[in-house]
Formats: structure tokens, C-alpha cells, sequence
């Protein structure tokens, strides 16, 4: 493992071109004019990047979804196998690589590019870093983690969550900085430590803030705005290494705040006015309260994923788009197991991603390969 990242991205790129002639066979013999290209091909030809999440049991369970994905995908990110409480056996440093090896290794082998999620996130993190006793042994917990995860995969990862979702205004710090276990544990310097050693174990990552609840036009999604603007302002001032912003877009297709494009653009535009990139990290559309009738609901969902993509893709920073699945047959929307997901009261099966769960393309599908067709085109990064 570990070949330098400029080399693979090579591969990936004249890889493209035969991955969409064989999309293209295949759904057009499906008779879908509108997905005649795969989403990976015309993201690329505008110089976006378009994936979605894996896990390690399909790579090795479900051979047609993963089919699916070597058409569609440029870019996967492990669902979960790459979060610390996920990875660890109970104890400090005793951590289970194998899940997470598949996934970086089905990219590696596929010229798929990677995205590493995440570093830190307050709400999977093991239990027993909650019960170090000293801010040291936590700030040596936190170097290890980084170190140990982001250093096995040096060189293969596009780029890094290294803090998810930093941001809580309701936590009631002037600055809008979510008050969880590494603030309160190691002060605010953890954003800048977690960035610097994670810059250090690979120097070639992008490293990402990633945020949820900054896409619409609320006033609770203006306030994680502001902190989050005033967060990455602070670590440009300080020099604190950070080169994008993952922006998650976990959207509803009805009951939820309106979208205003304008609101979206100019907050794109003002994270781009810092020099940083953007991407779209986590992008899925919650059918929860929408009709039954999957016509209805199937349109209802592509509006959503075409509102919010129209207004994105014009920001010219935007680099990436993510769904945070492929086919409804894989969606945390969907699995009721979570207990934090949500699912409909009518018990009908969400149908919140461009695919359905017999792996067809839905209209949601449809309004993304729009999307990416009338998007400009970008420089890559
Ligand atoms: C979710 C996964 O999809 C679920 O399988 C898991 O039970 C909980 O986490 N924001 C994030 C992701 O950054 O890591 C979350 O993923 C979804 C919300």
C-alpha cells in the first residue's frame, strides 16, 4: 500500500473514460436515456468528483451493488469503518484495522479515490478516553489516533475528515464551538493539534472540516454558519493547515427549512473567499414525511437533490459531491437498526438515493446527471 497519490490519480483518470462506455451500455440497454453516462464520467468532465459511501461487508457481500459502484463512484468513503469507537476493541491502541483496510484497499486496487472519514468525532469516540485522567494522556490518546489511522493509509486518502461536526451554537459559546469530549479535554488548541499532526502522518491529504446544518435558509442553520465561518477564519489567521470545508447536505424532501440558493451561494462563496475548497460530503434526501406513492415521493426527492445541487455546483470551489450511499438498498435512512435514523411512520422503505434497492436509477439519479451536465467547469483540486 501507499503509492503516491499523483500517480494514482493518473490511473483513475484514464480509467474513467472506460468505466463510462460500459455505464453507458448497460443503463441505456435499460432503455434510461438520461443515465446513458455514469455520474462518475460527467462529474468528471466538469472537474467535480462524484462518489459515495461503501462498507467493508458489501465489498466482500453484495457483488452487484459493488458493481454498481465501479461504474458510478470516483471517489468512496467507509460508512463507518474508519470511526474510532467503531475501530476499537475496548482498550487504548487496540484497534481493528481490518474493515477499514478493505475499504481503502478496494480503491486502491480499483483507482478509486478515498476519502478518510473521520480523525475525530465527539460522538464516536472509544469509552475509555472519556476516563483518562490527565489533559497529557488524552492529548497522547488523540496524537496516537491520528497518527496510527491517518499513517497507515499515507498517500492513498484524497482527503481527511479530521474534525466532524466541531460546530454546536446551542452549546452557548460565543463562538459557536460545540462544547464535546476534546474541548473539554484539551481546550481549544485540539482543532489546531489535530490538524498539524494530521498534516504530518500525510502531508498529500486535503484536511476537512465537516459540518452538518449549514445548507438552508433557518435561523439555527445561519447560527452553525457563522461559527463554522468564524472557526475556519481563526485557523487561516493562526496558520492551523486546513484546506477544505466537507459540507454534509443531509437534506429532506419535505417538512424540513427551504433552500434559498442565494443564501447557499454566498456562504459558498465566502468559505471559497478563505482559499479553501469545498465538497459535498454526505448528501442523501430524508423521505420521511413525503406521499407514499413512490412516483410522487421519487419526484419529490429529485427536486431536493436538484435545488441544493443547482445553487452548489455554481460555486466554483465546490470539488467533490459525495451521497452518502448509492442505492436505497444501503442507507442509514433506510437501516432501522440505527435507532437514529429516520424512517417513515407508514413503514414503506425510504427511497432517499439516486438508486433504488434493485439498483435502478430513479429520478433523483436523473436530477444529479442534470446537475453535473449544466455545472461549469472547475479546475480540479
Ligand atoms: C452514520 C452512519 O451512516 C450510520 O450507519 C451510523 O449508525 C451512524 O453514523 N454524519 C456523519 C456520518 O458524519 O458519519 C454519519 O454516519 C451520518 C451523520
Amino acid at each position: 500500500m501507499g503509492t503516491p497519490l499523483p500517480g494514482r490519480r493518473r490511473v483513475l483518470i484514464a480509467g474513467l473514460a472506460t468505466l463510462g462506455t460500459a455505464a453507458s451500455s448497460l443503463l441505456s440497454s435499460r432503455g434510461r436515456a438520461a443515465e446513458t453516462i455514469a455520474l462518475r464520467q460527467l462529474a468528471a468532465d466538469k472537474g467535480l468528483v462524484y462518489g459515495t459511501t461503501i462498507s467493508a461487508a458489501q465489498i466482500t457481500g453484495d457483488r452487484p451493488f459493488i458493481d454498481l459502484v465501479l461504474r458510478e463512484a470516483g471517489v468512496v468513503v467507509a460508512e463507518n469503518e474508519m470511526k474510532w469507537q467503531v475501530m476499537n476493541r475496548g482498550e487504548p491502541g487496540d484497534d481493528d484495522y481490518g474493515p477499514a483496510d478493505t475499504v481503502a484497499s478496494f480503491a486502491l486496487e480499483n483507482d478509486i479515490a478515498l476519502r478518510g472519514h473521520n480523525l475525530l468525532w465527539y460522538y464516536r469516540t472509544p469509552d475509555w478516553f472519556f476516563d483518562l485522567s490527565s489533559r497529557n494522556e488524552q492529548e497522547r490518546a488523540v496524537i496516537e489516533r491520528i497518527n496510527k489511522l491517518s499513517g497507515r493509509y499515507r498517500g492513498m486518502v484524497h482527503s481527511w475528515d479530521v474534525v466532524n461536526e466541531p460546530i454546536e451554537p446551542k452549546d452557548g459559546r460565543q463562538d459557536g464551538l460545540r462544547t464535546a469530549v476534546f474541548l473539554e479535554a484539551l481546550g481549544l488548541e485540539y482543532l489546531d493539534l489535530a490538524y498539524r499532526v494530521a498534516r504530518e502522518a500525510d502531508p498529500a491529504a486535503r484536511l476537512v472540516v465537516n459540518e452538518y446544518d449549514v445548507e438552508l435558509d433557518a435561523p439555527e442553520h445561519e447560527a452553525r454558519r457563522t461559527a463554522l465561518l468564524g472557526l475556519l477564519q481563526r485557523m487561516r489567521r493562526s496558520g492551523t493547515p486546513v484546506d477544505a470545508v466537507g459540507i454534509q447536505a443531509h437534506l429532506r424532501a419535505t417538512g424540513g427549512p427551504p433552500l434559498s440558493p442565494e443564501v447557499l451561494r454566498r456562504f459558498l462563496g465566502e468559505i471559497a473567499g478563505l482559499g479553501l475548497t469545498i465538497q459535498i460530503t454526505e448528501l442523501d434526501v430524508t423521505d420521511e414525511t413525503a406521499p407514499a406513492d413512490n412516483t410522487a415521493r421519487d419526484g419529490l426527492v429529485a427536486d431536493a437533490y436538484r435545488r441544493f445541487l443547482d445553487a452548489a455546483l455554481d460555486e466554483p470551489a465546490v470539488k467533490m459531491v459525495v451521497t452518502w450511499g448509492l442505492s436505497d438498498r444501503h442507507s442509514w435512512i433506510v437501516r432501522r437498526e440505527t435507532h437514529e435514523s429516520k424512517w417513515r411512520s407508514d413503514d414503506l422503505p425510504s427511497r432517499p438515493l439516486p438508486f433504488d434497492a434493485d439498483l435502478q436509477p430513479k429520478s433523483a439519479c436523473e436530477a444529479i446527471a442534470h446537475a453535473f451536465s449544466h455545472a461549469p467547469v472547475r479546475a480540479g483540486g
